[in-house]
């Protein structure tokens, strides 16, 4: 129900917000494998974290697993965006599974320079979460030898072999303050530390973060549209948090609560890298239902990277 006397005048969009590059391709491996292969096509973890895009590619008749037991011998089988381990790799393809890799070629790109340094005796110490499929993959490029470290705590904690030949590495969807303060904790401890050229926190991680510094000081409640699983949409709403602004993450528009906007002119929206614009637009809807009269988008940078499909599904390649 809608407040009684809403205050709500205006509704700023982020800019960039929304689907990356490397989700879009993601999504589109799957569409592209489904439409060539025809259903079922199998895909190892939700392709992306979000339920909607989850849901909708269910009903195109893509069926979700985390275990490559629950793949028939012989299925078509796809690899997330968030990437796998070498076990995974090895064990799918030892099965003869017709293999897509979703992975994100900014993922890949960390598990390339893991195997690198690795060879030239390199040890790691990984920032990222524990447990997210992204850290999980990509500890899993070697045997051993990545630490992970959280918070700056951890980083007191670990324990390398050495400290000669040391590595940071970091997921790619981390809240980039965090990060610099976890990475200045790992620099002084370990003044030798080797860190990435550029940094592991990819451009749409960094922008939608960018966005929502900007935005979060213009209004008066930040509604990020994301899954509850999306690691990028929890940090943007933290971060609109840290700044004093009130924000709620969404997975859709149906969680939207009224009392949150009693008393409140601005409403701030983005969205996750892993929410489609669908939804942002049913949130808007909602918004606008409860009383926000006009909507606005904030200037911000326009991205325009794209990544290529894997050979066997572009459309110029025969079959
Ligand atoms: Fe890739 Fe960053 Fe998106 S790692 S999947 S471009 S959030």
């Amino acid at each position: 129900t809608a407040p009684v006397v809403s205050t709500l005048s205006e509704i700023t969009l982020a800019e960039p917000r929304g689907f990356c590059a490397g989700v879009d391709r993601a999504i589109e491996i799957v569409e592209r494998a489904l439409q060539k292969f025809g259903a079922p096509i199998y895909v190892r973890h939700e392709i992306v974290h979000n339920t909607y895009v989850v849901n909708d590619l269910k009903q195109k008749g893509a069926i979700f697993i985390e275990e490559l037991d629950d793949v028939p011998p012989g299925a078509t089988l796809v690899f997330s965006a968030h990437g796998v381990s070498r076990a995974v790799q090895d064990e799918a393809r030892a099965r003869g599974f017709s293999i897509f890799d979703a992975t994100c070629p900014l993922v890949t790109k960390v598990h390339v320079e893991v195997a690198k340094l690795a060879k030239e005796g390199y040890e790691f110490i990984m920032i990222g979460h524990k447990g997210h499929p992204e850290v999980e993959g990509t500890m899993g490029q070697l045997d051993s030898g990545i630490h992970l470290v959280e918070d700056v705590a951890d980083v007191a904690r670990v324990q390398p072999l050495q400290t000669d030949k040391l590595a940071v590495v970091t997921q790619t969807t981390l809240s980039v303050d965090d990060a610099a303060e976890i990475a200045e904790a790992v620099r002084q401890r370990f003044p030798k530390v080797r860190e990435p050229k550029q940094q592991d926190i990819c451009y749409a991680t960094q922008n939608r973060q960018d966005a929502v510094k900007v935005l979060s000081p213009q209004v008066d409640i930040v509604i990020v549209v994301g899954s509850p699983t999306s690691s990028n949409s929890n940090r943007l709403r933290e971060l609109a948090q840290k700044l004093g602004t009130e924000s709620h993450m969404v997975d859709s528009a149906d969680e939207l609560q009224a009392a949150w906007f009693e008393g409140k002119s601005r409403v701030g929206l983005t969205a996750g890298a892993s929410a489609p614009e669908v939804l942002v637009n049913q949130v808007i809807e909602r918004i606008r239902a409860f009383g926000a009269v006009s909507v606005r988008k904030m200037n911000g940078i326009e991205e325009t990277l794209k990544f290529p499909l894997p050979k066997g599904l572009r459309l110029d390649t025969p079959t």
